[in-house]
């Protein structure tokens, strides 16, 4: 019996190690993965040895360019938002983690894999949804759903009784918890708890106050290639890359924080507060450069299927023939998004100022308000709008003026 746990070499998934040595008296592999969290992997690696890992059962990855380019990117094609607002940070990331780990069960002849995700929450079944698709016999084990350590003291006398380190700052409760990665930080539960009340500023870590950004607008411009960005002011640069450049022009001009009532797939409610910098940019750039590309009911039938993928991705089907069947869509409208935006980053507001491609279909000859020689024959609208009057007509013929039914 082998069981690959996602570690973080925090002291909840520490626990969970030993839990699974004591309960299931399995042999554990750890794997630990960057995602552009901002922490050291260090650590992990040194702490998986001293809770008795042996070292061809530690595996520690950097993810981050995989995660930008095969996960975060494809995501922003679709300009994916759920519930009108929510960037998915943490959603899009479970996929990659679970796909990783079953790579690393079937490398080590692990069955079984363990998360660190509670009962109540999306995580639990995006990290499941997706062991599944990749590995239909797999044993999952999720240690909150099962064990008795339900309140801090317990846990942290099991920590103890372990010889689990505790960190000075950990041995008091956490005032909320947080997952990072190189899209996203989100910060919920505890004194976030309560949807009226303000969030401290100590949640925010990734962007300054807007309030205490520069006064003067920054001006930048991202160029894109096939709906994917390529460029920030004119330097080409790798997607973890882009997305890090990104993120450090949004934090210091305060852009990207949400604060969120949002429906859990489990059928709750949950407030969150999210930053995120880069992707706040990346996304308002993105629509900048599909509005000179696209064409009109292209546009429309992506945006239309939109809220669907947003929230696929949002309930965890990653690995799912629809979700597939609708990136392929969404795919195949970005071969002409090619180009480049220019935008001002201004105390927490992203704002268009231009928009230019070698695809664009724009035509100020047709659009223009001046003499356009020829191009657009006016006499055309009136035919174009009769026709399209016609029912209306007729409905108001049979006494039903107005639209009414
Ligand atoms: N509510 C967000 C989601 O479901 C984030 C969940 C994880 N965040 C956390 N602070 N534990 O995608
Ligand atoms: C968790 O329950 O582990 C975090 C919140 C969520 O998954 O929605």
């Amino acid at each position: 019996k082998k069981v690959v746990l996602a570690y973080s070499g925090g002291l909840d998934t520490s626990v969970i190690l030993k839990w699974l040595q004591t309960t299931y008296r399995c042999e554990v592999v750890t794997f630990t993965a960057d995602l552009g969290q901002g922490e050291e992997l260090g650590p992990a690696r040194e702490k998986a040895r001293l809770l008795g890992i042996r070292e061809e059962n530690i595996f520690v990855d950097d993810l981050r360019e995989e995660f930008v380019r095969d996960f975060v990117f494809p995501m922003f094609r679709a300009n994916a938002l759920y519930e009108g607002f929510y960037l998915l940070g943490t959603s899009i990331a479970r996929p990659l983690i679970a796909k990783r780990q079953i790579e690393i069960a079937e490398r080590t002849g692990a069955d079984a894999v363990a998360h660190g995700a509670t009962g109540k929450g999306n995580d639990q079944v995006r990290f499941e949804l997706s062991y599944y698709a990749l590995k239909p016999d797999v044993k999952v084990i999720a240690p909150w759903r099962e064990w008795d350590l339900t309140s801090r003291t317990r846990l942290l006398e099991f920590a103890e009784a372990h010889q689990i380190p505790i960190a000075k700052d950990k041995r008091g409760e956490a005032p909320f918890s947080v997952d990072a990665n190189l899209l996203h930080s989100s910060s919920e539960g505890k004194i976030l708890e309560d949807p009226w009340v303000e969030p401290d500023e100590i949640v925010w870590q990734r962007t300054i106050r807007p309030e205490d950004a520069p006064d003067r607008p920054e001006e930048i411009t991202v160029e894109f290639e096939r709906g994917d960005p390529v460029a920030v002011n004119g330097e080409r640069l790798s997607p973890a890359a882009l997305l890090t450049r990104l993120n450090e022009l949004g934090r210091r001009n305060g852009i990207g924080r949400l604060d969120l009532v949002e429906n859990r797939f489990v059928g709750m409610k949950s407030r969150g507060c999210y930053e995120t910098p880069g992707g706040t940019i990346l996304h308002v750039a993105h629509r900048a450069i599909e509005s000179i590309t696209l064409d009109r009911e292209a546009a429309h039938l992506k945006d239309g299927l939109m809220p669907k993928y947003a929230e696929l991705v949002y309930y965890g089907f990653w690995f799912s023939p629809e979700r597939r069947m609708l990136q392929a869509l969404v795919d195949e409208s970005q071969r002409s998004v090619t180009g480049t935006v220019r935008l001002k980053l201004y105390k927490g507001n992203v704002i268009v100022t231009g928009r230019r491609s070698p695809n664009s279909l724009y035509s100020m000859k047709h659009v223009t308000f001046e003499e356009d020689q020829g191009a657009y024959d006016q006499f055309d609208a009136q035919g174009f709008i009769r026709l399209n009057a016609l029912r209306l007509r007729l409905a108001a013929m049979a006494g039903r003026k107005g639209g009414g039914l």
